[in-house]
């Protein structure tokens, strides 16, 4: 076949993909105006009388694992730990006194002390519960969890951090470790694209990126679970915000994505896993040092 034959059957094979995309996201869009409010709002509410679970837990399921395996021969960077950190002294009444939404960045990098402590500040562990004998009963991270379930990963979109390859990375809380997912220099306009081109995402040198894994909680809570995750998020995020300010960076927290775009960037499957909130992080423009 000519080339320009092939390229217009590319060309068209594209804009048919893009239509029965955009068929689909408004068809989606179509079912979530139809359910009724009411319904939605049940999502916010407690539970009237005492709560009585039918869950797996209480049916003897067995537990869902904390983390996503780590996969073999995966890349594993080891953060500067906490106990060495000399980062956030800044008192937590100036810290949220000061912190703002920021949406345009500088083009510093962050320094890898400054991305360990905010990933400490939003998922690391701060606590360690053990027996009699010396083993771990629990681990207890920087944000609260209901029961203790820790249904959120923690992802990054890395452009800009000294010494760190761009693409995206798993933060493992209790290694204290990044997993690269998939090494990208395109990363920032990827994510971008993914979030409606908000140019914020573009000039962040990282991005957080939430997911849930709702059966985690489920487990436990069943329908309780799912106002648990999305309040979880927030106090990761807010966690986040505070941290950042205390070592003079910024933070936008982000909603407007497009939800299978940034699924599918992370490689998530979007039903048991699947992102729930976006957080720029970077020095704020003008004032770069
Ligand atoms: C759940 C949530 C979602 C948000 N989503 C976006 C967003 O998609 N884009 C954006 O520019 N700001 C977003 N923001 C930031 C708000 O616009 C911001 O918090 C608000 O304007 C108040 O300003 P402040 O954060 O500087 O106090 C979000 C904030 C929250 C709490």
């Amino acid at each position: 076949m000519p080339v320009a034959g092939a390229c217009l059957m590319l060309a068209l094979g594209f804009a048919a993909c893009d239509s029965s995309h955009k068929q689909r996201d408004a068809e989606r869009i179509r079912e979530l105006n139809e359910i009724p409010i009411a319904q939605l709002r049940v999502m916010l509410k407690g539970f009237p009388g005492e709560w009585r679970a039918d869950s797996d837990a209480i049916r003897g399921k067995h537990e869902p694992p904390y983390g996503k395996p780590v996969p073999p021969g995966a890349k594993l960077i080891t953060l500067v730990p906490p106990t060495q950190l000399r980062l956030g002294d800044m008192p937590v009444r100036d810290a949220i006194a000061s912190r703002r939404s920021i949406r345009e960045f500088a083009d510093d990098a962050i320094f890898p002390e400054e991305l360990s402590y905010l990933l400490w500040a939003t998922q690391g562990i701060t606590a360690v519960q053990r027996d009699e004998a010396g083993g771990i009963v629990q681990r207890f991270r920087a944000a609260p969890s209901a029961g203790a379930r820790y249904p959120l990963e923690t992802y990054i979109a890395i452009s800009r951090v000294q010494g760190v390859a761009a693409g995206i990375y798993r933060y493992l809380p209790n290694e204290h470790q990044i997993l690269l997912v998939r090494e990208d220099a395109e990363v920032s306009g990827k994510l971008m694209t993914a979030c409606y081109g908000n140019p914020a995402i573009g000039s962040a040198p990282v991005v957080f990126i939430w997911s849930a894994t709702p059966y985690r909680t489920e487990w436990k809570y069943t329908y309780l679970a799912h106002r648990m995750i999305a309040m979880e998020a927030g106090h990761a995020c807010e966690n986040l915000c505070l941290a950042a300010v205390s070592c003079q960076s910024g933070v936008c927290p982000m909603l407007s994505y497009h939800q299978p775009k940034v699924d599918e960037l992370l490689g998530l499957d979007g039903q048991d896993e699947f992102t729930i909130y976006l957080a720029c992080v970077g020095k704020p423009k003008g004032e770069e040092k």
